[in-house]
């Protein structure tokens, strides 16, 4: 059943990591992904993520610790489950910390986490940064097992992985994308049934951003690779205005 609830505003978190890959294949200052950040939110972004990697290829400590002491929106830390990133996040509280699986090879983040091989640990890890009061979300793909393992660890939200679903289309694998498209509808039920705030992300993009934002139980979407991309050609306040109508010509 739909409740009041579940048809709120449909918040945008924008991803300004790749700011900072362009500034980082440069090694100097500019463009600086804080000044994207304060023009994200003039611009109607709901919340700022920022993934410190462990190998600081994009985001920096100088970045977060910036974001922190700048922003009038809500913070979404991403960050592998380890002993560093989960002091980083204790010493700023973020509002939001987003718990995603890092392996170096890897160009972006290229699945969700394996909670279910993980659990205990990650109920261990998740208990310190709920009770300073973030709010703990899980990275994970739109698989059963995994959402019952995420919601056995205490985390509050989870985020969907919404790659695989933006891959298929990309490549024009309709059989693929309506698959995975259908799998990331029932494990948003499956999850809001269970309690747990629902998020999705990555990959998302002007073309595959609709059917995602019309499931009514998923409350935030974050984006970056394709915001940064199109802020290229039309600027970022207007990229970000045109991903927001079409979040909420999706919702109505
Ligand atoms: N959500 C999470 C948890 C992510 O790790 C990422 C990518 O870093 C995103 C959303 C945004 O993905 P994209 O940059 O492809 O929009």
């Amino acid at each position: 059943m739909t409740t009041s609830s579940d048809t709120q505003r449909l918040r945008l978190g924008v991803n300004i990591d790749h700011v900072a890959t362009v500034r980082n294949a440069r090694g100097g200052a500019t463009p600086d992904p804080l000044r994207a950040a304060k023009m994200a939110e003039e611009a109607g972004a709901d919340g700022i993520t920022a993934h410190l990697r462990e190998d600081r290829r994009h985001i920096s400590d100088a970045d977060i610790d910036g974001l922190a002491a700048a922003l009038t929106v809500p913070l979404n830390f991403e960050m592998a489950a380890t002993d560093e990133m989960q002091a980083i996040a204790l010493r700023h509280r973020p509002h939001a910390v987003c718990i995603v699986p890092e392996r170096r090879e890897e160009r972006t983040t290229e699945g969700g986490l394996d909670v279910a091989r993980d659990e205990n640990r990650l109920a261990h890890f998740i208990a310190p940064l709920r009770k300073a009061g973030c709010r703990v979300s899980i990275f994970i793909a739109a698989d059963r097992r995994q959402i019952d393992a995420a919601h056995r660890t205490g985390a509050e939200v989870i985020e969907l992985h919404t790659g695989a679903y933006c891959d298929a289309h990309a490549e024009g694998r309709v059989d693929d994308r309506d698959r995975e498209l259908a799998a990331l509808r029932d494990m948003a039920a499956h999850a809001h049934a269970l309690g747990l705030e629902v998020h999705a992300g990555h990959g998302l993009t002007y073309d595959t951003v609709a059917p995602v934002a019309a499931m009514p139980e998923v409350r935030e979407l974050n984006i970056g690779h394709f915001l940064i991309g199109e802020a290229i050609f039309m600027g970022l306040a207007p990229a970000i205005a045109e991903m927001r109508r079409l979040m909420e010509g999706a919702r109505s």
